[in-house]
């Protein structure tokens, strides 16, 4: 089993599960590419990560190297194409739910660190800067929070907002009947943007890309809250910045970025980052970023590595697996 995209705690954490399934395991730091695909010789299953661009070209010459099983490991699949990968044969399977807790507590972080500006209080003091001016906040006790997307993420990140005392507005294609028996109400995409916090928690596809554009921020409460830890191709990069700049959008962070993938897992501090778009970001005083770190707690990557070596233990052995969940195609 090849990993592409390999880093230091993906080694640890499949090593660590890896035992009593006995796979050969090769890291790669690499990403999945025509490129390197060379390096997925001899394998039967290739392990991906979010920035793994698996297009038509790389499913074709996976098949042709023999390589049988995709394993995503991560939730989301955008970067898959699903259709090629049947096409060629190619089996593809992710990890459906591992620990939703771990990117709704991440999404409430970056709630709290925005309005609280605990990231500047750190550093203030540090410096022997006891002044409170400019970290003003606001209670979250009383405030609306519209939910986008209420699986399993969006379900957990529902809970600890009902709890800090919210009053929660979702939208999904699908109301959860639980979720209404816990006080969530259901409304029209627009009306749960009107929130005075908005996060993101759908999956990207052709639907939900740039849900958030000029056209929605100009709708949404002066000075709201944005949250997404979901994928950055949910919001209009150039239109948040547009939002930032007028300050229709008072607050954003994002865990993920739309041009993630030349920038996010990797160390670029002795780097000249040519992506204007996401250096006018971190210029904004109102601005959080983290690259891609929602999912990062010990909980989640046992996870992953667990439901992973299953997933490809189970597809090497029948072809099929038990939890429909995890297979793609
Ligand atoms: P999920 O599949 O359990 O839930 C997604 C929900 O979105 C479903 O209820 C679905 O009905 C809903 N949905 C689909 N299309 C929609 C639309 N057009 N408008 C509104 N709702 C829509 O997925 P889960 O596990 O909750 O993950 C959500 C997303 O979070 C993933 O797609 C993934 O991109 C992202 N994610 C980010 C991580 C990070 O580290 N930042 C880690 C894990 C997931």
């Amino acid at each position: 089993m090849v990993f592409f995209s390999a880093q230091p705690y993906d080694i640890k954490f499949f090593n660590r599960f890896n035992e009593p399934f006995g796979f050969e395991l090769v890291f790669q730091e690499s990403r999945l590419k025509p490129g390197t695909i060379n390096l997925a010789e001899g394998a039967d299953a290739v392990c991906v990560f979010v920035n793994d661009k698996v297009n038509a070209e790389v499913c074709k010459q996976l098949a042709a190297k023999g390589v049988k099983i995709i394993a995503l490991r991560c939730a989301g699949f955008n970067n898959v194409d699903l259709e090629a990968a049947k096409a060629n044969g190619l089996k593809v399977c992710r990890v459906p739910a591992y620990s939703p807790e771990a990117v709704a507590e991440h999404a409430l972080a970056l709630i709290l660190t925005l309005n609280r500006k605990t990231h500047k209080a750190y550093n203030r003091v540090r410096e022997q800067n006891f002044s409170l001016n400019g970290l003003l906040g606001f209670n979250l006790h009383g405030k609306t929070v519209g939910v986008v997307g209420t699986g399993n993420i969006g379900k957990s990140f529902c809970r600890i907002m009902l709890g800090l005392g919210c009053q929660v507005k979702a939208f999904d294609l699908i109301a959860n009947k639980d979720l209404e028996a816990l006080g969530v109400t259901y409304h029209p995409l627009m009306d749960v943007l009107k929130a005075d916090i908005v996060s993101l928690h759908c999956p990207l596809n052709n639907q939900t890309q740039h849900l958030i554009n000029d056209n929605t921020i100009a709708m949404m409460q002066p000075g709201v809250m944005l949250i997404n830890t979901s994928r950055g191709g949910l919001i209009d990069t150039k239109a948040a910045i547009e939002g930032l700049k007028s300050g229709r959008i008072g607050y954003l962070a994002i865990d993920v970025y739309e041009q993630e993938e030349h920038l996010f897992f990797r160390d670029l501090s002795t780097t000249v980052i040519q992506d204007d778009d996401i250096q006018r970001l971190m210029s904004f005083p109102n601005v959080l970023i983290t690259a891609h770190q929602a999912f990062f707690t010990d909980e989640a990557l046992s996870q992953i590595a667990t439901t992973t070596l299953n997933s490809v233990q189970q597809l090497l052995k029948s072809g099929n697996l038990t939890n429909q969940a995890a297979l793609l195609v």
